[in-house]
């Protein structure tokens, strides 16, 4: 937390909390705290509610909110829900003095749905890995306000949906949440609702230093929303600062009338099935002509999944122990850093045998002899066939039938796209998605020309637009994102500028596989195919 912030009295109450309580106990309940300067913020939206009366915070904490309001209108009504009774305990002792506000040890999604509110503000709980009852949550959502819903949808979406249900007419309200919803699938019908209820205002997105707040903040965005007819539009904002923040605050005092007309779009011009980071952020492809879909070219699909790793991986030691035919073993890359260059060879494969790296998976389907079956027996004593993935499957140890893809890309990174040209014909796990050229489209001789492509500065700024976010700067591409992102047409290069990339290309490619990469060739294609498609 915010431990190098200077403490101030709002939020030494918060201070407090976290040393007193475990770093446990606040994940199971997702406890992260607002700053104070946020809440302020927060609040002055919901205190420009011409008669603002009632107000309800769903994930009251430490009730950072209620203080910022009474601050300001000491004879607020409001109300507060937490389903962790320690927090419940610390924030009822430090409200005990104001009768006009009611805190209530519940779970906000079972409760409430008849109450309605003028304002609502909150940072609602943000679980990471659905250790939360997501399926009782949506079913709950989906029957009370009708709308659909996709499995997926994070718990901090359905406290914001329930809570523009809950608004009184002209009523406000104020959400900080992770922006990744903005830019994933599941987002797409949580933002189909924020359209259809034409409540959404302004959508200001955090970009602020991480050492300024914690890693749950630097990816997160501000929604600030009414349910009146004042409005058609929604402003986007990417605030960098908190003097950006202040400068927010003025275009929200003076709400409806905008002062800046900044970055607006009319409900109608808002799509929810593409990624809203093209609203806020300029696109770099916007810096190109002549672009397709990669999907005209080619098709990302994520790596082979077992269910069992521990299980179906072999190394030639474990091959050994259970006899393992060497035709029931499919040669397959298990972790991406056993992948140390852009280029896969057979050397290296062999290399990675030789020191006995986890290289192979079981692939029942070639052999049937007595040791492969020795080691399914033993796989059903140990309840692998009851794993989620293989009880789907008949018989439950058959492999997905997936082609070894000829070019590899990392799944999560920090520092941009890694592509990978497999030479040597290897499987993959899900470390990798494989992409598998469309032969229509390109030829397989030019398989190394889309791949000298995906090589360029150019590919990973454009498929940069397509990315989705987590804390801490990792950047994750679905196989979707990469289906869905644009490329330069290669088509359209005449054959003389095609056989000088692919010159530059293969002297890189001796070039690594030397160790001693050449990043000016990298540099000399970047400026082949800038010439041609700028
Ligand atoms: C992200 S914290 C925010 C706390 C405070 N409002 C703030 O902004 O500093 C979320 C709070 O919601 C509570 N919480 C978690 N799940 C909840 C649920 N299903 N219903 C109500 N409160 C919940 C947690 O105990 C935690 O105090």
């Amino acid at each position: 937390m915010q431990t190098e912030r200077p403490p101030n009295a709002a939020h030494s109450i918060e201070e407090n909390y976290l040393n007193t309580t475990s770093a446990q106990h606040r994940k199971k309940f997702a406890q992260f705290f607002t700053p104070p300067e946020i809440a302020d913020f927060m609040a002055k939206w919901l205190l420009a509610h011409p008669n603002l009366k009632t107000v309800l915070d769903p994930a009251y904490g430490l009730g950072i909110f209620a203080r910022a309001l009474l601050a300001h209108k000491p004879d607020l009504k409001i109300k507060g829900f937490d389903c962790d009774p320690l927090i419940f305990a610390k924030a009822k002792a430090v409200f005990s003095n104001n009768n006009n506000v009611e805190i209530q040890l519940n779970d906000y999604i079972n409760h409430d749905w008849e109450n309605k509110y003028d304002g609502i503000i909150c940072n609602p709980p943000y679980f990471k890995f659905h250790n939360y009852d997501n399926k009782a949550a949506i079913q709950q959502l989906e029957e009370n306000i009708a709308c659909k819903l996709n499995g997926a949808t994070n718990l901090y979406a359905l406290f914001l949906l329930k809570s523009i249900s809950q608004l009184n007419k002209n009523g406000r309200a104020a959400y900080i949440i992770p922006s990744e919803f903005l830019n994933s699938d599941y987002g797409k019908l949580v933002k189909s609702y924020l359209i259809k209820s034409k409540t959404l205002r302004h959508i200001l997105v955090i970009h602020f230093d991480e050492n300024v707040f914690d890693d749950a903040l630097t990816t997160a965005c501000i929604l600030l929303l009414a349910n009146d007819d004042q409005s058609e539009v929604v402003q986007f904002s990417n605030l960098k600062s908190i003097a950006d923040m202040q400068c927010l605050e003025k275009v929200i005092s003076v709400y409806p009338n905008d002062i800046t007309k900044k970055n607006c779009f009319n409900f109608n011009e808002l799509n929810p099935e593409i990624k809203w980071r093209s609203y806020y952020q300029k696109q770099n492809a916007d810096n190109y002509q002549n672009l397709v879909p990669f999907s005209n070219y080619a098709k990302a699909m994520r790596g082979i999944a077992t269910g069992a790793n521990h299980y179906f991986i072999f190394n030639q030691s474990k091959s050994k122990q259970f006899a393992i035919p060497e035709q029931a073993l499919l040669p397959c890359i298990c972790k991406s850093a056993d992948v140390k260059q852009a280029f896969f060879t057979t050397q290296h494969f062999a290399a990675l045998k030789n020191s006995d790296n986890n290289i192979f998976l079981l692939n029942s389907a070639n052999s049937d002899s007595a040791s492969i079956n020795d080691y399914l027996t033993l796989g059903e004593q140990q309840a692998i066939n009851k794993g989620f993935l293989t009880a789907r499957r008949n018989p439950w140890h058959l492999l997905e039938k997936r082609p070894p893809a000829p070019i590899w890309i990392g799944v999560f990174n920090r520092t941009g796209l890694r592509f990978i040209r497999n030479e040597a014909g290897i499987s993959n796990l899900t470390t990798f998605h494989g992409i598998y050229p469309i032969a229509a489209n390109l030829i397989p001789e030019n398989i190394d020309l889309l791949f000298a492509y995906l090589l360029t500065d150019i590919a990973k700024d454009i498929f940069a637009d397509n990315r989705r976010e987590y804390g801490n700067g990792l950047q994750k591409f679905e196989p979707n994102d990469i289906n869905n992102a644009q490329m330069l047409d290669l088509k359209l290069l005449k054959i003389n500028v095609k056989n000088e990339l692919l010159k530059q290309y293969y002297l890189y490619r001796n070039s690594v596989l030397e160790n001693q990469p050449n990043q000016n060739l990298i540099i000399e294609m970047n400026n082949i195919l800038t010439t041609h498609f700028t």
